[in-house]
C-alpha cells in the first residue's frame, strides 16, 4: 500500500492508502478530522471544502496522492489557537448556522473568496454555491459582507 506524507492544519501526516483514495476518506476515516463533511461525493454539495495550499477544493474529488508534500487546511484548521478566524467570529454574529452541516465548507469557501476578492459582491458569494439544505443563503452574504468590513 502507498504511503502518502502531507500537512493537516499545521502538522504532518502520513497514510498509507491506495493512490486514488479521495482525500476526504482519509481525512474523515484515517486521520479522524470530520470537520469536512461528505454529501455527494462529486463536487456537486461542496459540504466537504478545505483549502489545499490555501485554495478551495473538495476533497471528495482529490486523490490523495495529489495531497503529498502540500499543505490542507481544514475547519480545524482555521482559528488561531483560541482566536477565532474573522470568518468564523462573522457567522457567529450573524448566527448562520441552522442544520449546521453544510457550514464546515461555507465557511472555508468564504474564506477563500476573501483571500481571491476582497469586497466580494453578492453574485461573488453566491458564485461559490456550496448548498445549503437549510437554506441559510442569506445570512451567509450577511457574514461574508461583514468579515470583508472586518477585514479591511
Ligand atoms: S461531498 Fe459533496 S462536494 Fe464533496
Ligand atoms: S445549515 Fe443545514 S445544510 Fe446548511
Amino acid at each position: 500500500m502507498p504511503s502518502h506524507t502531507f500537512t493537516v492544519n499545521g502538522r504532518s501526516v502520513t497514510v498509507d492508502a491506495p493512490d486514488d483514495l479521495p482525500l476526504l476518506w482519509a481525512l474523515r476515516d484515517l486521520l479522524g478530522i470530520r470537520g469536512p463533511k461528505y454529501g455527494c461525493g462529486i463536487d456537486v454539495c461542496k459540504a466537504c471544502t478545505s483549502h489545499l495550499d490555501g485554495e478551495a477544493v473538495r476533497p471528495c474529488v482529490v486523490p490523495v496522492a495529489e495531497a503529498a508534500g502540500r499543505d490542507v487546511t481544514t475547519i480545524e484548521g482555521l482559528a488561531d489557537g483560541d482566536t477565532l478566524h474573522p470568518v468564523q467570529e462573522a457567522w457567529l454574529e450573524q448566527d448562520v448556522a441552522q442544520c449546521g452541516y453544510c457550514q464546515p465548507g461555507q465557511i472555508m469557501a468564504a474564506v477563500a473568496l476573501l483571500k481571491r476578492t476582497k469586497n466580494p459582491t453578492d453574485a461573488d458569494i453566491d458564485a461559490i454555491a456550496n448548498v445549503c439544505r437549510c437554506g441559510t443563503y442569506f445570512r451567509i452574504r450577511e457574514a461574508i459582507h461583514s468579515a470583508a468590513a472586518k477585514m479591511a
